[in-house]
């Protein structure tokens, strides 16, 4: 018999909701981003993230069972992302799951959001060869974790300062480009020359699977400001093709470290950063070299969405892992500790 999941995702700055069938099967993903709310702020408010998915939680839902072709009584579970993220734009989501359990007498399902970016591999390879290193690269997070079976997870190491999203995002800001910064820097890069403007990489102790990324965000802001001074305007392509470079060199290498450490064949990427085309396309030619395979997900399940979420999901499911209608948003939600 089939499984069919209603999954729902608020943690930041998009409202979305899918439908997916035996966890694999994407009936609908619907995202509706507020992207062009914060963007006359340079940054996600979260107050006006709360209330925009207020606004919208209900006809996201119903536009997802609509193209699933389905109503509420077909659900056999739903799922909801209760952390990490920002947590009046969890509870939202939160709480419309927690409704629909209590209303439909169905379960409930917790999601840890960075389990779920990790879980949008699975919707493309249901079934990877484990032991696997994933790094998670997103607007908040900069984790490499050893995954040893679907749902178990451990941390081998994270950034201490900004999170690699983070940094794409700031220098973004101070080159003028706009929010969000990533997909911006990528495009603008592609025609620029990445050995312009030469920049730190950091890679802290050695061995270290740690990252660090506030040194090489400090030294574009200097960089600028010393161009600045002198009134030679920085070319702002060479400028954007050099951090990436720099930060794609720094995610590959540690990437890479990582899976030599634990043996594993097979890396995955996840997070809004792993759409970066450079660090795709320099995670598979140096990964290659080393004889292992790389997964990511299209860039549409890279970033922020549900199906990644009801994908997560479906694999609870099977264990019997169901939350308790007492379910509350956990905004420093850490990976593979469930808090219900
Ligand atoms: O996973 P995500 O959608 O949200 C969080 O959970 O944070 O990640 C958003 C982050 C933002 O910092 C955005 O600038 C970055 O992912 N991003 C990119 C690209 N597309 C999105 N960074 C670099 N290159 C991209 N193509
Ligand atoms: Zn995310």
């Amino acid at each position: 018999m089939s499984v069919t999941i209603l999954s729902v995702e608020t943690s930041c700055d998009e409202t979305a909701a899918a439908v997916l069938v035996d966890g694999i099967n994407v009936k609908a993903n619907i995202i509706s981003s507020q992207v062009d709310v914060h963007r006359k702020f340079g940054g996600v408010v979260p107050e006006v993230a709360s209330r925009k998915h207020l606004e919208l939680i209900n006809h996201v839902i119903r536009e997802a069972l609509d193209e699933a072709g389905i109503d509420f009584n077909s659900l056999d579970a739903v799922a909801v992302t209760y952390g990490p993220g920002l947590v009046g734009a969890l509870l939202v989501g939160v709480a419309a799951a927690k409704a629909i359990a209590f209303g439909l007498d169905i379960p409930l399902i917790g999601v840890n959001h960075l389990e779920g970016h990790v879980s949008a591999n699975f919707l493309i390879e249901p079934e990877p060869a484990f032991p696997i290193i994933c790094l998670v690269v997103s607007g908040g997070h900069t984790d490499l974790v050893l995954i040893s079976g679907f749902g178990q997870y451990e941390l081998l190491g994270a950034t201490r300062d900004d999170a690699a999203g983070e940094a794409f995002d700031k220098v973004a800001r101070v080159l003028g480009l706009g929010y969000p910064g990533g997909p911006l820097i990528d495009e603008l890069s592609a025609s620029g020359d990445d050995t312009a403007v030469s920049l730190p990489r950091s890679y802290l102790a050695e061995g270290s699977l740690d990252f660090s990324f506030s040194g090489l965000k400090t030294a574009v802001i200097n960089y600028l400001h010393r161009a600045e001074q002198k009134g030679l305007p920085a070319n702002k392509a060479d400028v954007a093709a050099s951090f990436r470079r720099a930060a794609v060199d720094v995610l590959v290498d540690k990437t890479l470290l990582a899976a030599r450490q634990h043996q594993t064949d097979t890396i995955m990427l996840a997070g809004g950063v792993a759409a970066n085309r450079l660090l795709r396309q320099e995670m598979v030619f140096r990964a290659a070299r080393e004889s292992k395979q790389v997964l990511y997900p299209p860039p549409l399940l890279c970033t922020d969405n549900a199906a990644m979420i009801g994908c997560t999901a479906y694999h609870k499911y099977l264990r019997g892992d169901f939350a308790p209608l007492t379910l509350n948003a956990i905004p420093n939600l850490p990976l593979g500790l469930d808090r219900y």
